[in-house]
Order: structure tokens, then C-alpha cells, then sequence
């Protein structure tokens, strides 16, 4: 793949919560690795007075925050500093781009600029930008999410940064895909020949997929309330594990090839009408309970105010290719669950006939367990028989086989997500960021369940904080004598 670094990197939203976190201790992650090209500048935009060294005072604290003790480099802090400058900027205020472009200067070299502010500000900000000259041939452009609401405010979006920017200059960001375990799907598919020929209708019975969190709503109500689970997780991230673990073999490991076998997927989700909703989708909010030995408020506590903005939601789902057909998709998450945990579960078909019925052998059908969160690892469930002389008939057991990444790789550092994006977009290499056809299909899926909620007056069942949902996500699979995997 051919590398074309940019020189420049612009990131509005600068003091925000997602920048102190994660971009600001990626971008230093990078810089300490020697990764960065060498002369490149981080300019910092948002609201605000502040000067070039009041951003590095605040960079360095966020640093101090979020860095691990054994990342920290006083030489390293030092040098990634001098990166480091700052313009106050109010998108919605078109006379902020004038000195913003000045201040960045000659963009020859390239220049990426990362948007990670509320999306009603797109608008403002890919105008503004276009009338200072900051949207030519060498500037591309990432968008955090969310972006949108739904369907037709995601094309309200893709439609103003369209204006500005082509598709192949727009980085759409799902953090999930910088995950290494998530590209490890794709490894695990594509680079081993035994799973191919038994990952369809035949071989597979059911996929289940479980992003479980054990935070509440932390210092995010304004987004979250306005957001729930179904947008904030499932039309992305878990939408986007969805299309990993379903699409077809691409030819090459690049943009076009990966990203169109995804966007074949999503295209070939089954948009649900408003009758199939009820029975195919379960919603709840935590109420009060304990979460790892600790009391914690519900939901409407921590918010103040009445709601029903789903913090769970479960939904039925399917594929309708061939491959696919008559493979239900379970996918699930939740905010304050019994544990913290992202998995995905496949469960393989049964055997066809079991020669040990007659001699009192039980069999269970196996099962692929792919951990990304917080353990990463990939376990394969066979069946074994326990030793014995069998007089009293043969006793099978259901064993582990176990792949753990964890210790597998125990040398190699785990990189924060958003290093992998981040130096991905600054290299300008979009195989790990969105195309436009997918975010706008997985809209469309999810506004026909929304729709369904609406329809039929849904409203969120309360569960325990600590719980794994509500009792109705259970009654989703039983129904079809599956079973979640929660152990
Ligand atoms: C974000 C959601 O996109 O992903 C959050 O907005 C969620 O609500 C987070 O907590 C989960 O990310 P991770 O990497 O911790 O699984």
C-alpha cells in the first residue's frame, strides 16, 4: 500500500473529552514509536481563548491523566510538545477561518483535519473551511460519530461534506474497526482454510453478538439521551462486527475490496416491517442495582429527568443472501451489565447423527467463542470424551480448545484503537473507515426499527443495574431453543 503522509493535522474538538482521552494519547502513542512523520504539526482547535501554550498545558495534563506510567517519556512529552499548537475557532462563526488558515499556513505538504464536534457543526465547518482554502486536493477529512440520527440526517451529512470533499478524501471513524481483535476477525476468516467451507446456512445454526458494558451514562447525557443503545452501538459498531463475520472472502486487503463485500452485507440486512418489530427486538433501561460489588443509581436518577431512551436493546436479526439463509443474528448490548464484555459466539449446526445416542452419549454442537473485550482470545468448543471404561455408557464433555491472543502476543503492546486510525488517516489509507453506502444502509436498518418502536408504542423495560437485561431478551432466544452465551 502506498504511504502519502500529510504534514499537517487539524483537530477541532481539541479539549473535548474524546480528544483527552484517546486522540491526544494515541497521537503521543505514535510520536514516542517514531511513527509520525517528522515534521508533522498538531494544530488544536475549539472555543476558546487560548494560546499555543496554554493547549500544550492542557495536552500535558490529559497526558498525565490517560497515559499509562510505562508510556510516559520525559524526552518523548518534550518533543511531541513542540508538535503541538493551538487557534481558538467557533465553527458557527464564519470570520473563525480566516485566522485558522493562517495559522496552518502552507498546506502543499498536506493537511488532515479531524472532526470530532457535534455534527450540527459540519455544516458550518466544511463551509468555513472551503471559503479559506482548506478543503483542496491534499486536505482530507475525518468525522467522528455520531453521524446522524438517522437515515436522512446521515445524508443531510454525506451531503455537505460531499460538497467539499470526495468520498476518497473522507475518513468516517467506527472505532471499533481500529480494534486489533476486530481485524482479527478478518485474519481468523480469511487467513486459515478450515472455517470457509462450514461458515454458512450448513455448517453455522446461529451467531449471537454481545457488546455488554458495566459503565452507566457517565458525563454524556445531552448525546446519550438523545442517542440510545440501538443508535450509539448497534448501527455501528456492532452493525460493523456483523459485516466482518458475514461477508464474503474479499480479493484483496484494501479499501474498495473490504469495504464492498461490507456494504453487501448491510445492503442484504432484513429491514424489518413495523409488525416483525415486537417480536424480533427487546428494549430495556437499568434501574438501580450493584455493579461489581458497588450500588449504583438507574438510569432516570442519573439523569434527572423522565425518559425512555433504551440503555439495552436486543434484536433478532438476518441475512438474506445465500449464505445466510435462516441464520439468525442475535445481537445484544447494554449499559450497567453484570460484566464488561464484547463477544462473539457462533454456533455450529449439530451433527447430522450421533453414533453414541445408543450408548448414552450427549452431544452439544460446537461453538466458536471470539473475545475481543476485555480478554482476547478465541475458543473453539469440541467435544471430548471423558476417560473411562464406559461400562455405564460413554460420558462426551463439551472442552475448550483455546487460542489466547493475550499470551499468544504477550509481548507486543495493544495500541489504543484510534492510533491505528489516526496514523491510518495521516498515511491516507481508508480500508479501516467507513464508506458512505455502508453508514447510509445501516441507517436504513435501524430506522425500520425505530420505526417499529414507534409503531407499537415500545417503550424500554426497566432492569437491575448488574443484570445481563431484561427477563424478555431471554424469552428472544428460548424461543428458538438458543441460548445466550453468558458464562
Ligand atoms: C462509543 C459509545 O462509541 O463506544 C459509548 O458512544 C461506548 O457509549 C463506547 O461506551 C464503547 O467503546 P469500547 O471501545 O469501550 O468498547
Amino acid at each position: 500500500m502506498q504511504r502519502n503522509p500529510v504534514g499537517k493535522l487539524l483537530l477541532f474538538g481539541a479539549t473535548g473529552d474524546l480528544a483527552k482521552r484517546m486522540l491526544l494519547p494515541s497521537l503521543y502513542g505514535l510520536h514516542a514509536d517514531g511513527l509520525l512523520p517528522k515534521d508533522l504539526t498538531i494544530t488544536g482547535s475549539a472555543r476558546g481563548d487560548m494560546d499555543d501554550d496554554g493547549y500544550r498545558d492542557v495536552v500535558k495534563k490529559a497526558l498525565d491523566e490517560f497515559l499509562p506510567a510505562d508510556r510516559k517519556d520525559e524526552s518523548a512529552l518534550g518533543t511531541f510538545m513542540e508538535r503541538i499548537q493551538f487557534q481558538p475557532a467557533d465553527l458557527s462563526d464564519p470570520n473563525s477561518f480566516q485566522p485558522l488558515a493562517d495559522k496552518i499556513g502552507d498546506i502543499s505538504d498536506g493537511l488532515a483535519i479531524y472532526l470530532s464536534t457535534a455534527p450540527s457543526l459540519f455544516e458550518s465547518a466544511v463551509e468555513g473551511l472551503e471559503k479559506v482554502g482548506l478543503t483542496g486536493s491534499t486536505v482530507r477529512i475525518a468525522l467522528e460519530k455520531p453521524l446522524g440520527y438517522d437515515l436522512a440526517s446521515s445524508i443531510e451529512i454525506n451531503d455537505t461534506v460531499a460538497r467539499a470533499f470526495p468520498e476518497d478524501r473522507i475518513f468516517r471513524i467506527d472505532h471499533y474497526l481500529g480494534k486489533e481483535t476486530v481485524q482479527n476477525i478478518l485474519a481468523l476468516r480469511f487467513g486459515n482454510s478450515f472455517f470457509e467451507p462450514v461458515w454458512n446456512a450448513q455448517g453455522i445454526d446461529n451467531i449471537q453478538i454481545t457488546v455488554a458494558e458495566t459503565v452507566g451514562l457517565e458525563e454524556r447525557a445531552g448525546y446519550y439521551d438523545g442517542a440510545g443503545a440501538l443508535r450509539d452501538m448497534v448501527t455501528n459498531h456492532i452493525l460493523q462486527l456483523v459485516a466482518l463475520i458475514a461477508m464474503e472472502p474479499p480479493a484483496r486487503y484494501d479499501k474498495d475490496s473490504i469495504r464492498d463485500e461490507k456494504a453487501k452485507v448491510f445492503r442484504s440486512l432484513h429491514v424489518m416491517t413495523p409488525e416483525e418489530v415486537p417480536q424480533n427486538t427487546v428494549t430495556g433501561q437499568y434501574g438501580p442495582g450493584a455493579v461489581g460489588g458497588e450500588i449504583v443509581k438507574g438510569y432516570l436518577d442519573e439523569l434527572g429527568k423522565p425518559s425512555t431512551t433504551e440503555t439495552f436493546v436486543a434484536i433478532k436479526t438476518r441475512i438474506d443472501n445465500w449464505r445466510w439463509q435462516g441464520v439468525p443474528f442475535y445481537l445484544r448490548t447494554g449499559k450497567r451489565m453484570a460484566v464488561r464484555r464484547s463477544e462473539i459466539a457462533i454456533q455450529f449446526k449439530p451433527v447430522p447423527h450421533s453414533m453414541f445416542a445408543g450408548r448414552g452419549g450427549l452431544l452439544q454442537p460446537n461453538k466458536l467463542i471470539i473475545r475481543l473485550q476485555p480478554e482476547e482470545y478465541i475458543q473453539m468448543l469440541v467435544m471430548a470424551k471423558e476417560p473411562g471404561l464406559d461400562r455405564e455408557g460413554i460420558h462426551l464433555r463439551e472442552v475448550p480448545l483455546n487460542l489466547s491472543l493475550d499470551a499468544e502476543f504477550a509481548g507486543a503492546r495493544r495500541r489504543i484503537a484510534y492510533e491505528r486510525l489516526l496514523l491510518d488517516l495521516i498515511e491516507g489509507d481508508q480500508t479501516l473507515f467507513v464508506r458512505r453506502d455502508e453508514v447510509e444502509a445501516q441507517w436504513a436498518w435501524t430506522d425500520a426499527i425505530r420505526a417499529g418502536w414507534a409503531a407499537n408504542d415500545m417503550k424500554p423495560k426497566s432492569y437491575a443495574s448488574g443484570s445481563w437485561g431484561p427477563s424478555t431478551s431471554i424469552a428472544l432466544t428460548e424461543r428458538d431453543g438458543v441460548t445466550w452465551q453468558d458464562d
